[in-house]
């Protein structure tokens, strides 16, 4: 073992312990200490699902990166394994960046990722260079393959950047591998290439499966491409977003582009395009399919905009999102949950036809870890006009705001009295589809997050919320009557 990875490797389990289990999410995958990012590798390896992540141990902030490991049965217990690849060789010496993971037939673990080197030029510039590499292993240790890069800047279509070229996606159709990996193209924005191979080692440029043109965005980066419900989807995160309505916010964004996939160009020929989340702090998804073939997604929940604001006092920074089931329906990408969740739920309140025509707050409905769906129906045409809300984590000022305006179907979440002692982006709209004002609302808390799915998963948004945990109430409010049915069950984990 490499001193960078039996370093990085004493440093965690040293300090694993400087962060007490309150402190942290239930059922929310977090690293051991330090910083995460993107999930990588995220992939079922001897009938568990492992999951990879950017890491950098030392500090709560982004750093050279490493790839920590966790693996879990079910999507909502995770447990530790010791870190998988530390930035220890030539070609990766500036950072292990994301990528994925595959089982291979002889039984081993492949990780393909991007290695990241910067090179000092002589007239003193230096100059990045980004290429894909593998290393193999056992599920806890890895060797990275001596011939690595196994695709180099040599292997990028022309005018392609060596300099953005990263995280590769692998998958195995036909009896071959292929993957997508991010590029920057001589138009200064994403492209999708994919590559083939016949052994995961030796790979072969093939095509373009789709180009940003300046449209969404400049560099795409975390590709992942896959069958879906008879269509193929591609996600993608992109970098430098402008706002667009209120599909698009500005920034580090979210990409869904659904289609039909042409083998012959390896082309992905679009039907339509859509953010993936609606939420502030949700960025790099990456899926698997499970072992009775679902469609699973998880994501970093945050975003590089807000990654700096950090509440002080941390040990550990960055959480995943709950993985989701993922499915194509009326041409739109619908998630929700893992259904595994529902083998937790404990003490289930539920209320039916309550009116709600001021601010109330029911028995039984509170907690700041949770899973509680609301369904409304304008009791009169006021209702229509002007608002619905449910206030969670509230205590005294602090309050995490989700009002929902039937005429124009838009919901609004307002996480200003959440305790961020930052003027970062605390407010985020989003449309959904709603018929006559009737909305179902799917409300996910893990302590410090709030996870929204509106009309059984048409939309998700996804938020941190760093209010005190004393913070527990929740209420309920309306401008015009609303008749509401409430199911909430309380989450239990040993
Ligand atoms: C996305 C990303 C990736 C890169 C990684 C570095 O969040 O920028 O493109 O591989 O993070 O940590």
């Amino acid at each position: 073992m490499s001193e960078a990875l039996q370093r990085a490797r004493e440093f965690e389990e040293k300090h694993l312990q400087d962060v007490s289990e309150e402190k942290r999410p239930k059922f929310h995958m977090t690293g051991a200490v330090g910083w995460i990012n993107d999930p990588n590798g995220f992939s079922i390896y001897k009938k568990e699902y492992h999951l990879f992540f950017q890491y950098h141990p030392y500090s709560t902030h982004w750093g050279p990166m490493h790839w920590g490991h966790v693996k879990t049965k079910d999507f909502i217990k995770w447990e530790r394994l010791p870190i998988a690849l530390a930035p220890d060789e030539d070609y990766d010496r500036n950072g292990c960046f994301s990528g994925s993971a595959i089982e291979l037939p002889d039984g081993q673990q492949l990780l393909i990722y991007t290695g990241v080197r910067i090179a000092q030029q002589e007239d003193g510039q230096s100059q990045v260079f980004q290429t894909q590499c593998i290393a193999v292993g056992d599920g806890i240790n890895y060797k990275k393959y001596e011939a690595n890069p196994v695709i180099s800047s040599a292997d990028i279509p022309n005018g392609g950047s060596t300099e953005d070229f990263r995280d590769p996606k692998i998958w195995r159709e036909d009896g071959k591998y292929y993957l997508v990996v991010g590029n920057r193209s001589t138009e200064g924005s994403g492209v999708i290439l994919l590559y083939e191979s016949l052994d995961g080692k030796a790979w072969e440029y093939k095509g373009n499966v789709a180009s940003c043109h300046n449209q969404y965005g400049s560099m795409w980066e975390c590709p992942d491409l896959f069958l879906l419900d008879g269509k193929r989807v591609l996600l993608t995160s992109p970098q430098e977003m402008m706002a667009k309505g209120l599909e698009f916010h500005a920034g580090n964004g979210s990409l869904c582009l659904i289609g039909e996939f042409d083998k012959e160009k390896y082309h992905l020929n679009r039907e339509y395009v859509q953010a993936i989340d609606y939420g502030i702090d949700f960025y790099a998804p990456q899926t698997l399919e499970t072992k009775d073939g679902r469609r699973v997604m998880i994501a970093w929940m945050q975003n590089w905009e807000t990654s700096n604001a950090q509440p002080r006092n941390l040990y550990y920074f960055g959480e995943m999102t709950i993985p989701r089931e993922l499915h194509v329906k009326n041409g739109r990408l619908y998630q929700l949950p893992v259904r595994e969740l529902e083998n937790y739920y404990d003490e289930t309140v539920t209320y039916t036809d309550v009116t709600v025509d001021r601010e109330i707050s029911l028995c039984g409905i509170e907690g700041r870890v949770l899973d509680m769906t609301i369904k409304i129906r304008p009791a009169n045409m006021k209702a229509m006009y002007t608002w619905f809300q449910v206030c969670i984590a509230k205590e005294g000022e602090m309050e995490t705001v989700i009002r929902f305006q039937p005429k124009n179907n838009v919901i609004r979440v307002d996480r200003t009295g959440c305790g961020y002692p930052y003027d970062i982006v605390n407010v985020r709209e989003f449309m959904v589809d709603s018929v006559q004002g009737e909305l179902k609302l799917r409300i996910i808390l893990d302590r410090h997050s709030m996870e929204l799915f509106a009309n059984d998963g048409e939309q998700a948004a996804s938020f941190m919320i760093y209010t005190k945990q004393s913070a527990q109430s929740i209420c309920f409010a309306a401008e015009g009557a609303v008749s509401m049915d409430v199911e909430k069950h309380g989450l239990k984990f040993d």
